[in-house]
């Protein structure tokens, strides 16, 4: 890789939702590696400092940022403290996700509902739409969405509905804000060996059929999402908006 592909992020700003650990702590690693100064938001502040301290130790900058996603004023607070702190946005990234778990429909409860939208789909919309209004041409927005949303099954609908909704507002957001070119894709993730991950997994044979499932056979470790989310928010995906890019180790029909 040339140099200026290593650090195709240099200058840049950019908020990683779900920053604390996980995929989103890999993601912000790997922008500041790149030449980004990071916005690391979650709901635990602490676990956001300590991702900070993180990015810090390979010679990056940035700012943590105390943040429930679910609600719109806390979206908005963030939007303006990285603007505050670093006085531009080039990146967002909607990645802050829970896939809580009901067996059935009737198993699911409103709070369930409600929290599980709020996450995935409601503060999504709200962050795009107050981070588009900072940004300038060549900004993007990245979300992070799951096979989940195309392989619908009863035990993650609402996970799914929320996600296949966050699809759709992909193409919206690239739409709405190419004139101001601002791009907007989605990385449709397969699994990967997170913490939510390992919560939802009763057993080693569930992990083992998860892995089955897909064409490379194995579980993705969270930095194998880098690589795809760095080309989607750098230049080097400049021509592409509006797409959903499947990241699964090429789950089968
Ligand atoms: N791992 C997989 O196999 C997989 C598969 C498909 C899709 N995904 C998607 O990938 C994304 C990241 O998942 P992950 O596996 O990395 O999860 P993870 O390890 O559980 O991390 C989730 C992150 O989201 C934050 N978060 C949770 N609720 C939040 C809220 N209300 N407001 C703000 N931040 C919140 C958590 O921090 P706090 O607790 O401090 O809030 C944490 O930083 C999610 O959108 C998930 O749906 C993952």
């Amino acid at each position: 890789m040339s140099e200026a592909a290593a650090r195709a992020l240099e200058g840049r700003v950019a908020i990683v939702t779900g920053g604390s650990k996980g995929l989103g702590l890999a993601m912000a690693k790997g922008f500041a590696r790149a030449g980004a100064a990071i916005v690391v938001a979650s709901r635990k502040l602490e676990a956001c400092e300590g991702a900070v301290r993180e990015i810090e130790a390979l010679g990056g900058r940035a700012l943590a940022v105390g943040c429930h996603v679910g609600d719109w004023a806390q979206c908005d607070a963030l939007i303006e403290q990285a603007w505050q702190a670093f006085g531009r946005i080039d990146v967002l990234v909607n990645n802050a996700g829970i896939a809580p778990v009901a067996p059935r429909l009737l198993d699911v409860t409103e709070a369930l509902f409600d929290k599980t939208i709020g996450v995935n789909l409601k503060g999504p919309l709200r962050l795009a739409a107050r981070a588009a209004e900072r940004m300038g041409a060549g900004s993007t927005i990245l979300n992070i969405s799951s096979v989940a949303s195309v392989r619908p099954n009863s035990f993650t609908a609402v996970y799914a509905a929320a996600k296949a909704g966050l699809n759709v507002l992909t193409s919206v957001m690239a739409q709405e804000f190419a004139p101001k070119g601002i791009r907007a894709n989605a990385i449709v993730c397969g699994t990967f060996w997170t913490d939510s991950f390992r919560a939802g997994v009763p057993s080693e044979d569930a992990a083992e059929m998860a892995a089955r499932g897909n064409v490379l056979r194995r579980i993705a470790d969270p930095e194998e999402i880098v690589g795809t989310a760095l080309y989607l928010v750098s230049d080097a995906s400049s021509y592409t908006t509006g797409q959903l890019i499947q990241v699964d180790g090429g789950v089968l029909p």
